[in-house]
Parts: C-alpha cells; structure tokens; sequence
C-alpha cells in the first residue's frame, strides 16, 4: 500500500506507463538528477520489481548530488513498510518511477495525491495503442479530471518525420492532454545511465539538445503549483498544444 504524505510543499511527481522500455526509469532518473543538481532534495521511489532506478542510484558515484532512494517493489514485513517508504523532511520532489504492469487497484495508488503525472510514448503502433489504454485507465478507473492538469506526455526516443510519430501526435492532440516534450532518441541517455548519471551531468557539448528537450518537462513540472490552484491555465497549456501541433514537421 502506497501512501503519499501530504505536504503542501512536496512535488508528488509519478512517471506511468504499463509499457516496458517506453523510458519510464530514464525519465525518473534524469528528473532526479536534475534537481539533485539545481539545489533541491529529490527521492526517488522505485516501485518497479525490475529496480533500474534503484540499480541506477546505486551506481552514481559518491561526489554527485545526494539523492533520497525509496525501494518500494522490495518486500518488507507490513510493520517496517511504512518505514521503508518513508519520504523524509527535507524532500522537496518525489519521483516516483512505476512498475510495468499495473493491476486497477495498484494504478489507484500509485497516482492518489499526484500533482503530476508524466506519461512517456514511443511513436510506434504499438506504444501508442497500449498508452490509449493507460490513459483511458487514468482517466476512468483512476479517475483522474483533466481539467485537473495533473497530465502530461513525453513523446520518448523520437525520429521526427515519421509516420508514427506525427501518428503519435495527432493521437495526443486528440486526447486533449498536453505532449509537453518531445525526446530524441540518443545514446546520451543510455551512456548517462551507465554511470549513474543524468544527461545534466554529461559534458555540456554532447547534451545541449538533450538538455534543451529536458527543460520542457522540466518547464511543465515546474507550474504544478499553479495548475494546482489557478484553474484557468488550462486554458493556456491547451493553446500551447494547438501552437505545437501547428510547428510540427511534414510527414516523411
Ligand atoms: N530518448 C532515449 N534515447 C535513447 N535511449 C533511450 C531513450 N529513452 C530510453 N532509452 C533507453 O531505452 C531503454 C528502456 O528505457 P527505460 O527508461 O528503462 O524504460 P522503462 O523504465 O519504461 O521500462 C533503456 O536502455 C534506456 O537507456
Ligand atoms: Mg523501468
């Protein structure tokens, strides 16, 4: 059981897609070290069996940013689990990078008192299809309100001018939920990863793309207080959506 505690300045922030290898880990870490590096005190909850994030933290050298680590997938007696999920003052974000398969109860859990939920999508027939399906859960058996701004797609490991990714586009737009950043596919990411590093942390020459690409999500997560409490942004993330429709490449 996943219980959120409720801090008015903690930035509950949960990455979701059943889809195995869509970048739900790359995206948890490289958020964890972003804000590790900018100063704040990120946790990173793992609630995957697989533990890539927590393989990952294990593997970031000592002299980096310190980052909180929350191995929820592992299991502990019920009266140390509270304990093991503890969120410790002083935390500002917690990122939380979910498991593959998701039952309906589990899908409840993991996105009670959400203020932001990202969902990474690779532009194929098949990733679009099963994020469909991971949205209309969100929207029908997890009852989350659009209106409610929580929502967000990443457009993850992107070619621009296919046809699956303008497929992929005229999906999200569709939907009406914001496609906030679109990623390229790099190595960048899986040589960041390797060493238990963010592309942030990278030398600045090989990633400005990729940190470019990032701040968008950044960017986003970053009005959660405001979508929060100002009900007619949406309004304007929406105009934004219609805007980036309107720039994106033909199809080739
Ligand atoms: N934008 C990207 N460019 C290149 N490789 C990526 C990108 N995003 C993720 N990957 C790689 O794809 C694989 C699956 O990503 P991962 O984050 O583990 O997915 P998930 O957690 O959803 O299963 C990993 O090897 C990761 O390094
Ligand atoms: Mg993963």
């Amino acid at each position: 059981m996943l219980i959120f505690p409720n801090r008015d300045n903690l930035h509950k922030i949960v990455i979701l897609n059943p889809k195995g290898g869509c970048g739900k880990s790359t995206i948890a870490t490289n958020l964890a070290s972003y804000y590790a590096l900018n100063g704040a005190t990120p946790a990173l909850m793992d609630c995957d069996p697989q533990g890539s994030s927590m393989r990952w933290l294990d593997m970031r050298p000592g002299d980096r940013p310190k980052i909180h680590g929350i191995p929820a997938f592992k299991n502990s007696m019920q009266a140390t689990r509270c304990w093991q999920l503890r969120v410790p003052q002083g935390i500002t974000h917690l990122i939380v990078d979910s498991a593959a398969a998701l039952g309906h109860l589990e899908l409840r859990e993991v996105t009670q008192d959400a203020n932001s939920i990202l969902i990474p999508v690779m532009p194929s027939p098949i990733d679009i299809h099963a994020a469909s399906r991971c949205i209309s859960d969100l929207l029908l058996v997890a009852k989350i309100d659009r209106q409610d701004r929580q929502l967000a797609v990443i457009a993850n490991r992107t070619r621009a001018n296919t046809k699956s990714y303008q497929k992929l586009m005229s999906f999200n737009a569709s939907l009406g939920i914001p496609i906030i950043a679109v990623l390229r596919d790099t190595q960048n990411y899986i040589h960041a990863a390797e060493q238990g590093l963010g592309i942030h942390e990278m030398p600045r020459h090989k990633v400005k793309k990729d940190v470019a690409q990032m701040s968008d999500v950044v960017d986003w997560l970053g009005t959660w207080h405001e979508r929060r409490r100002d009900p007619t942004s949406w309004r304007s993330k929406q105009t934004q959506v219609i805007h980036f429709e309107n720039a994106l490449p033909a199809v080739g």
